[in-house]
């Protein structure tokens, strides 16, 4: 069942079309990263999720209606979330869970739960001042998930963080993962794959891809062969060809060859090997990774 479900959405700023008539939806349980470079749209999207900016076009349903208090049943950890530095971290559960209109007993309890899913018990009284980044990030997810939300959404959870606050991080959302529906936005391809069952790519407003993460490789994937040879750029430089070859990548001792087609690739690469009389050392198809794909559309 979709939690939510995005048609047409669309967002100008003046004569900017930031958002290009988009559609997805996310399911119950699913986790979905939501990719794409710098500017691509992807917190104008997420703030559109939440009713922070209006869209100009299409609409956005919750459960299959619209919904005006949508707010509810999400919890968000902003892109660049701000605390005040003195309250102690168990002082702004309080707070945020009293802003969410949660009776005192029940509170207590939660932060309780939250404190201990995140990791923060034992600093829960230390101004948040003293926290490092990875600690605000994990006291961030805490009062995104002090009500119980249907859906958390979270804007580039990790991008911020050192590699071990980023490891922190991913761990934690491993954990959380399984009892929640989780959006989080991203241009970590890496995190994605190791987090998500379902990719949305983004590029200049528009959605490139939407679907599962294997079904997106299967599906974009072009072949590529690795030609290893001393003196890469003498003969490199040969074997472009309009028809067959896609690109050609110089990578130290070897080449990437993007083809259109396997077999046809294939049999004029050797056939090109022959020719030149190249010394390989190594000849091989190799997969696209997701990072590749990414890489490849967005350009
Ligand atoms: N309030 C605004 N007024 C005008 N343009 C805006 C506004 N907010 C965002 N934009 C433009 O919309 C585009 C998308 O911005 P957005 O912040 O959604 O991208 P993003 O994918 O989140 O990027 P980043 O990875 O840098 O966070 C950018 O070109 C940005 O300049
Ligand atoms: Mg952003």
């Amino acid at each position: 069942m979709s939690i939510i479900q995005v048609k047409h959405l669309q967002k100008r700023y003046g004569d900017n079309e930031i958002i290009k008539d988009i559609d997805f939806q996310i399911d119950y349980g699913e986790c979905v990263a939501l990719l794409g470079p710098n500017g691509a749209g992807k917190t104008t999207i997420i703030k559109m999720l939440l009713d922070i900016t209006k869209p100009t076009g299409g609409q956005i349903l919750f459960q299959g209606k619209r919904h005006d208090k949508m707010r509810e049943f999400i919890g968000y950890l902003p892109q660049h979330p701000t605390f005040y530095s003195w309250m102690t971290g168990m002082e702004l559960l309080e707070f945020m869970g009293g802003l969410s209109g949660l009776y005192k007993e029940i509170l207590e309890q939660r932060i309780k739960e939250l404190l201990d899913l995140v990791g923060l018990t034992k600093e829960k009284d230390k101004q948040i001042g003293t926290y490092s980044g990875g600690m605000k990030q994990r006291l961030g997810i805490a009062q995104a998930l002090i009500h119980q939300p249907k859906l958390l959404i979270m804007d580039e959870p990790v991008s911020a963080l050192d590699p071990i606050g980023r490891r922190d991080m991913l761990e934690l959302l491993k954990v959380i993962k399984q009892k929640s529906t989780i959006l989080f936005s991203t241009h970590i391809l890496h995190d994605a794959e190791e987090l998500c069952d379902k990719i949305l790519i983004l590029n200049q407003g528009k959605l490139l891809v939407n679907g599962l993460i294997n079904q997106v490789i299967n599906q974009n994937q072009q072949p590529v062969f690795i030609i290893q040879a001393p003196r890469v750029n003498e003969w490199a430089p040969q074997l472009v060809n309009e028809d067959i070859v896609e690109s050609i990548v110089e990578t130290g001792s070897s080449a990437k060859v993007r083809v259109k087609n396997i077999e046809q690739g294939r049999i004029w690469l050797l056939d090109n090997i022959s020719r030149l009389r190249l010394p390989i050392q190594k000849f091989e198809l190799v997969q696209e990774s997701l990072e590749e794909i990414f890489l490849r559309m967005v350009k």
